[in-house]
């Protein structure tokens, strides 16, 4: 079979490395942390509620919830689970997912300081095992069977649907070199090749980061994606937003999709 001869976990690293996409150090995700709670972890946030939807809890008490960030996933799933256990290797995420457990009276969420890379043996194994918006890791092999191993009946992963978190038209607008990143099919793909059949559904919703009703807001945006853009950037960047307008187009596609990858936990690999 031709496709056994693609190695679909390489071309992922391929695709990682040919995207000059390293590794982010947690405190990248520090400085984050509070926007994020912010914006992505509303409990009606559209994203949060499909995936809520499309997860089953049945015959489900606890819960691993990976790259938990502001606990988006785990503390709106607490209440109907006995034990969840929210992992991140950013200290910042996990000191506002706390903050938030706090407020809202939770007392069943443990918040772990672990890495996707880091040793794993001591994370409890749970029913279900999530990993929500936090799967463009190193190794993505190596992540969906230590995701699969932790599971007893069912694991949820979610990817990017667009190669690219940042419209290409705006990277190309500010000149710089356009990065497209591995998205689902990947992971779909190593699935397949570890003996695994997965499920695949779609979130399709607003990009929570994508305001663009000001330029203000635009380029808030976009910066929060590519990292300070300098004075010649910027004014490419208003010189687009503001080409935009006045061609009534839109600023860029209003919605960010997610293919939600899932299965039953048949085999530890
Ligand atoms: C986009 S946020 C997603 C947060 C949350 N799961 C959600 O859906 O709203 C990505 C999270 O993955 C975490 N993360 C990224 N790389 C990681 C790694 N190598 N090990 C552990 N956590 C990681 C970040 O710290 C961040 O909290």
């Amino acid at each position: 079979m031709v496709l056994d001869e693609l190695d679909f976990a390489e071309l992922y690293r391929q695709q990682m490395q040919q995207a000059g996409r390293s590794t982010k150090a947690p405190e990248h995700w520090d400085a984050r942390a509070e926007k994020m709670a912010e914006v992505c972890a509303n409990p009606q946030d559209p994203y949060l509620l499909q995936l809520q939807q499309k997860m089953s809890l049945q015959g489900a008490s606890t819960l691993l919830d990976m790259g938990c960030g502001p606990g988006s996933v785990c503390l709106n799933l607490a209440a109907s689970l006995t034990q969840v256990y929210g992992v991140d290797y950013s200290r910042g995420m996990l000191e506002v997912a706390g903050r938030r457990a706090q407020g809202l009276g939770l007392h069943n969420v443990t918040l772990i300081n672990k890495s996707w890379e880091d040793d794993w043996s001591d994370i409890p194994e749970c029913d279900l095992a999530v990993a929500s918006r936090s799967t463009l890791v190193a190794d993505l092999r190596q992540a969906l069977i230590k995701l699969n191993n932790k599971a007893r009946l069912r694991i949820y992963t979610t990817h990017t649907v667009a190669t690219s978190f940042v419209d290409v038209a705006v990277q190309r607008a500010i000149g710089r070199p356009v990065v497209e990143l591995p998205n689902y099919i990947f992971a779909v793909n190593i699935l397949y090749q570890l003996g695994i059949n997965p499920k695949v559904d779609y979130i399709r919703g607003p990009n929570c980061q994508n305001k663009t009703d000001t330029f203000e807001q635009f380029a808030d945006s976009v910066s929060w994606s590519l990292g300070t853009l300098d004075d010649v950037e910027q004014q490419r960047l208003f010189d687009f937003y503001q080409q935009k307008r006045r061609l009534g187009e839109t600023i860029v596609p209003p919605s960010r999709d997610w293919a939600l990858v899932y299965w039953d936990k048949t085999t530890t690999l």
